[in-house]
Order: structure tokens, then C-alpha cells, then sequence
């Protein structure tokens, strides 16, 4: 009989992608006081046995009967059967989700959208340059090439916050910081008076650092000034359009291309993004 339920719930979904599957929470981490990150698993054993993501791609999430966001999933792509998805409050639906704990249920589609081609950056020096919580559609990124090591060259990762009470992901900042052929670098555009680190905003960093352009690929995300000023910094580093991604987060709905929501220029940011290389914002009204 439980089976056939199973069955009948999967053969719905299959019919209508626009019902979401059932999720638990078993992981809850308050990254800083309005940022909370949920790890989730789905309900049925067997779609999650399945499920698989790749870097950059993103989801619908919903606290039931409250509504429904969009997030990119956050979490490791080595692990698809635990899903992350970090989550800023800004309104009464991320505000009910910031009520939730381990053992509660949600509501999850996706995964939707582009990714990040991270297979055709094998061998290259991979850049990231984050700000505040759009660290979170790139550390997926950062997990994919820690996982594969050796098919990747140099990891410089730069990450900056307006406060050190807006850093997020801090225990992963300690792995980085020790991980291999990494180069991790923490600003903040001002600090406290317990705060001994850089200070600065991320464009300005990465002209500090300067990484080499050479065989390298940048990828940038942040609050869209950040990506508006570190961009040109890629390009005077000598990195070409092509070789520089960022993921937009245009208001979505759908995320399967069929609201009509997410349009800019010629693109669904659902189903040509959201990860884009600057050559591709090019041809984009400056919406974004
Ligand atoms: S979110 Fe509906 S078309 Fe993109």
C-alpha cells in the first residue's frame, strides 16, 4: 500500500513539475543574524537515491502554505542526497522558513537552470570572487573543485561582507583557508573592534591580488554593485568575457521557462541562466 502511494505521489510528479516533493530538514545553521542555511533530504527514498545537481544550479523551496522562494542550492554536489540552501530574510515567506528546525517538512522543486560548466574549466586556475551571502550559488563551485583537486590548477578565493557579523559559511572558511593549491582571502568593508583581518571592498581586493588571468576562469557573485565593479577588474587582470561567469537573481517563479517572469533581453534567466559569462551580459539590457 505504501509503495503504491509512493508510486502514485512520483507519477504526479512526473505529470505536473510544478508540485514539489516532500523535504526534511535534519540540518539547520544560523550563518548570521538574518542568514540561515537549511540542509534537506527528500522523502522518498528513491527519488533521492536518483537526485543529482550540479554547481549553480537552483530550486524552489517552500515553508508549506506560506509560499515559495527561490534559492540556489548552496550545499556540496558531491553529496545531491543532502541539499543546502542558504536563505537571507526578506519578507514574510523567508521569515516563515527562519521558523523551521530539524524534522520539519518543506517543500522543494528543481533542480532548474544552467550551471556553471565546471567540466571545461579542467586544468585552469579557477578565481571566485563573493560578496555577502552570494558566496552561496559559488560555494558549490568551490566544493566541486576540492572534490576533483587534481583536475583543476590554482583556487583563489576571494570573499567580502559589509561586517564581520555579515560573514557567512565560517566553518567552510577554515577548511579553504587550509585546503591545497588554495588561496583564501576574507575582507570586509569595515571591520569591528575584534576584527584583525583585511578590510576593503571585493573589486578592490581582487585588483590587490591580482590572481593570473593566464588559463584561468573567474567567477563572480555578490550584491549587484559588487558584480558591476568586479567585472571590469577581471577584464583590466586580463580575463576575456567568456572566461568570467556570474549567476543573475532575476525575480523567478516557474524556474521551467514558462511564467514569463525571469525574462531580460533574449533570455529566461530559469532556462538560459541563471549562470551566465560576461560575454553573454553583454547583449543585455542593463536590467540585471
Ligand atoms: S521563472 Fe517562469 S519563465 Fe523563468
Amino acid at each position: 500500500m505504501r509503495s503504491s502511494v509512493k508510486s502514485a505521489r512520483r507519477l504526479a510528479v512526473e505529470r505536473d513539475p510544478l508540485l514539489p516533493l516532500t523535504a526534511r530538514i535534519i540540518e539547520r545553521v544560523d550563518e548570521t543574524y538574518d542568514t540561515v542555511s537549511f540542509t534537506f533530504e527528500l522523502v522518498d527514498e528513491d527519488i533521492r537515491k536518483t537526485f543529482n545537481y550540479e554547481p549553480g544550479q537552483f530550486c524552489e523551496v517552500s515553508a508549506l502554505g506560506e509560499g515559495e522562494s527561490t534559492f540556489v542550492i548552496s550545499g556540496d554536489p558531491g553529496t545531491p542526497e543532502r541539499l543546502t540552501v542558504s536563505t537571507k530574510r526578506v519578507g514574510a515567506h523567508t521569515e516563515a522558513l527562519h521558523q523551521l528546525y530539524p524534522g520539519a517538512l518543506l517543500g522543494f522543486r528543481g533542480p532548474y537552470g544552467k550551471p556553471f560548466p565546471v567540466d571545461d574549466w579542467h586544468g585552469k586556475d579557477v578565481v571566485i570572487a563573493g560578496g555577502g551571502i552570494g558566496l552561496a550559488p559559488l560555494r558549490p563551485v568551490i566544493y566541486h573543485v576540492l572534490n576533483h583537486r587534481d583536475d583543476y590548477g590554482k583556487l583563489t578565493v576571494i570573499y567580502g561582507a559589509r561586517s564581520p557579523r555579515d560573514l557567512v559559511f565560517h566553518k567552510d572558511l577554515e577548511a579553504w583557508a587550509k585546503a591545497p593549491r588554495t588561496e583564501l582571502v576574507v575582507t570586509v568593508d569595515k571591520g569591528d573592534e575584534n576584527w584583525t583581518g583585511r578590510e576593503g571592498f571585493v573589486p578592490a581586493m581582487v585588483k590587490e591580488v591580482a590572481p593570473s588571468s593566464k588559463n584561468a576562469i573567474g567567477v563572480t557573485c555578490g550584491p549587484p554593485i559588487m558584480i558591476k565593479f568586479t567585472l571590469p577588474v577581471f577584464n583590466e587582470l586580463g580575463f576575456e568575457p567568456k572566461d568570467i561567469y556570474t549567476t543573475l537573481e532575476m525575480k523567478m517563479k516557474c524556474g521551467l521557462g514558462q511564467c514569463g517572469r525571469c525574462n531580460i533581453g533574449p533570455y529566461y534567466v530559469c532556462k538560459d541562466g541563471p549562470v551566465f559569462t560576461q560575454s553573454q551580459l553583454k547583449d543585455l539590457p542593463q536590467e540585471f
